[in-house]
């Protein structure tokens, strides 16, 4: 499902360009779950960035569902994004005027999709019924905690029924037994769509629940 080879990230910066990734490699299969943990700074984002189709690496190769990224133009990039790809940001990113279930459907709006509207709706709701959240429909994303808040992106990343879940410290801001529960979830999504899951964390029991665990350092990954 994820192919990556040598691949390399320098950004310019003030002061000189900063090399955060370099020549790292990475396989995981369909519907394998992989943690990755590491110091803050070490480049944990930039790399589930580049693994989403949001930003370019300086050199090296992606290759998501066979699909290499560098072949996609900016459009092309966008399509396959909200086709294959469910993303949960480190900042939720809800709209703010959008009530849950509205929010959960924004990554439907693209158009073009075999289903019905009713039924789609039917899914979002089923979904937020899976996240805890069937009777939050109406709210508008203020009236919701930060972990129910997260639980809305995570049904409105599954929405579009993606092969690869990229979630960025998905339980960092979040009480322990709170963030049990979106550990829970997030394997129960997982498998349940039968996608493979990379998760960015700083959490032990997290990471601890992924098929494999690597470590971010020095712009490598370390088993
Ligand atoms: N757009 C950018 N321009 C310049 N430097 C950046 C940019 N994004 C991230 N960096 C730098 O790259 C390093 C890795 O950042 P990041 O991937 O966000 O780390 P992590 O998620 O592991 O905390 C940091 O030192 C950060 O300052
Ligand atoms: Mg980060």
């Amino acid at each position: 499902m994820i192919d990556v080879a040598s691949l390399t990230k320098t950004y310019a910066s003030p002061g000189g360009p900063v090399t955060v990734l370099r020549d790292l490699s990475l396989r995981v299969a369909a519907g394998e779950s992989v943690a990755i943990v590491g110091p803050s700074g070490s480049g944990k984002t930039t790399l589930l960035n580049l693994l989403g189709a949001l930003d370019q690496p300086s050199s090296g190769s992606i290759a998501i569902g066979g699909v290499p990224l560098a072949g996609l133009d900016p459009a092309a990039a966008a399509r396959f994004r909200n086709r294959s790809i469910g993303f949960i940001f480190q900042l939720h990113y809800l709209l703010p005027q959008c009530t849950v279930l509205e929010n959960v459907l924004v990554p439907r709006l693209a158009g073009g999709w075999e289903e019905s509207a009713a039924d789609t709706r039917a899914r979002a709701e089923s979904l937020l019924e899976q996240v805890g959240l069937r009777d939050r429909l109406a709210h508008l994303p203020w009236q919701l905690s930060g972990g129910e808040q997260l639980r809305v992106a995570i049904a409105r990343a599954l929405i579009n029924r993606p092969k690869l879940i990229l979630a960025d410290e998905p339980t960092g801001s979040l009480d322990p037994a709170t963030g049990e529960r979106i550990a829970e979830l997030l394997l129960r999504t997982h498998a349940g769509a039968d996608a493979a899951l990379v998760v960015v964390t700083h959490n032990p029991g997290l990471a601890r629940r992924m098929q494999r665990t690597y470590r971010l350092e020095a712009g490598r990954l370390l088993a």
